[in-house]
């Protein structure tokens, strides 16, 4: 086909690049399922640990293959001297480019590096799940001028990233949280920051380069960025009363309701519903159920945009969670990559079973043939 004909695909909507087993969004009805099962089903049966087993995996684990799953996870969660060291030169930074810069570093001291065998891609996978936590939490100690919390190899992922954050055996009832928060983002299709990991697996560089390149893309407001800018969005608004007129003003100025609007779901995102329910009573435990109600607001004034198939995401919700948990806003983003490594892995994993070359092509509409004039002549 001529250049002059070539159909475009921007931002490469409805284009399908591959199979996949892994996950599996019906966006018409608002249903995602990981690796078959409803995230329905999983959010309230199954630990964080249990689901990155299947999405790794590919199966539910028995109850002897979870016990051993754990323990490998949990002798895993400790960071090297080095990237703390690390860690602590670039604490001023954000906490997802902190993140980025720790995993990438972190290759440096992985014996498998450079093995990209489907074995090997596991192991280093269940070793940057497990380490992902301590990098976060070390770094947000290490900028207030507080020591790193050693991981506690009795706690799980949740459980450890609370404690490493706060220094105290968490509460169960925010730990329940933290973990199902991990579980349902844990694997989401072919989002942004997959398709960055699946074309750095595609080039055959290993599982580092494409998790460093999935936190790096996952930082953006509009993909995991927007549950900070939801929780900035629910103080501007203030209360209850703000609500109509707030997303009035800022719909008639061209501006965007964060946390709302997805590219693949048309309906409710399925996340969204749970992260609802989980801050309902968290608000009202914490005796601060005003976030929940201005959010409940803006979805009742959102809901004429719904015939357009904009609705609440999986980000609606989740900031709010995180703030009434007192966990510091730009670290939001952070609690997003932690729970997708898993999701990260399986697609690289999958990248490499039947790889082939990511390398799409773009329309070339500049000038030919200029006229070159030598740089003393210009
Ligand atoms: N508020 C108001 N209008 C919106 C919104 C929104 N949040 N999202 C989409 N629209 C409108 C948009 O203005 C456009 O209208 P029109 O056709 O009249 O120009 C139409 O919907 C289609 O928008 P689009 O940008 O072409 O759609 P997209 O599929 O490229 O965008 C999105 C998806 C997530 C980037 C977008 O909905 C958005 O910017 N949302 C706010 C940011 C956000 O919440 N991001 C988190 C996504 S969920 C977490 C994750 O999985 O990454």
């Amino acid at each position: 086909m001529s250049e002059d004909r070539v159909k475009l695909y921007r931002g490469l909507r409805e284009v399908y690049i591959d199979r996949t087993n892994s996950s599996f969004i019906n966006g018409k009805e608002g249903k995602l399922y990981y690796r078959g099962y409803n995230i329905d089903d999983l959010a309230v049966n199954c630990s964080f640990e249990e689901v990155i087993y299947l999405i790794m995996k590919g199966a539910l684990p028995t109850l002897k293959q979870l016990d051993q799953f754990v323990s490998e996870l949990r002798s895993n969660m400790t960071i090297p001297e080095p990237v703390l060291d690390i860690i602590k030169t670039i604490k001023n930074a954000h906490p997802m480019d902190v993140l980025r810069t720790a995993i990438s570093a972190l290759s440096a001291f992985d014996d498998d590096v450079n093995d990209n065998s489907a074995e090997a891609t596991l192991r280093k996978g269940t070793r940057l799940t497990a380490q992902a936590p301590t990098i976060v939490t070390a770094h947000a100690r290490i900028r207030d001028g507080l020591e790193p919390i050693t991981p506690d190899p009795e706690l799980s992922l949740a459980a450890n990233f609370l404690y490493m954050l706060f220094g105290e055996k968490p509460d169960p009832r925010d730990v329940a949280l933290i973990d199902k928060d991990f579980v349902l983002h844990a694997e989401h299709g072919l989002n942004a920051s997959s398709f960055g990991a699946r074309v750095a697996a595609s080039t055959q560089a290993d599982l580092h380069c494409a998790v460093t390149t999935g936190v790096a893309v996952l930082k953006g407001p509009s993909h995991g960025g927007a549950a900070e800018s939801v929780m900035t969005m629910s103080q501007e608004i203030g209360s209850v009363d703000n609500a109509e007129k707030y997303v009035k003003d800022t719909l008639s100025s061209g501006g965007r309701i964060m946390g709302f609007g997805h590219r693949v779901y048309k309906a409710v995102d399925p996340r969204s519903l749970h992260l609802q329910d989980d801050l309902k009573e968290l608000g009202e435990r914490k005796g601060e159920p005003k976030w929940y109600s201005i959010l409940q607001s803006v979805v009742e004034v959102m809901k004429p945009y719904s015939r357009k198939g904009i609705n609440q995401n999986v980000d609606f919700f989740s900031g709010a969670m995180y703030f009434l948990l007192n966990i510091p806003e730009d670290l939001f983003i952070s609690i997003f990559a932690i729970g997708r490594v898993p999701g990260w892995t399986a697609q690289v994993l999958e990248q490499f079973e039947n790889n082939i070359l990511l390398r799409p092509r773009l329309k070339y509409v500049g000038d030919l043939d200029r006229e070159f004039i030598k740089i003393e002549d210009r």
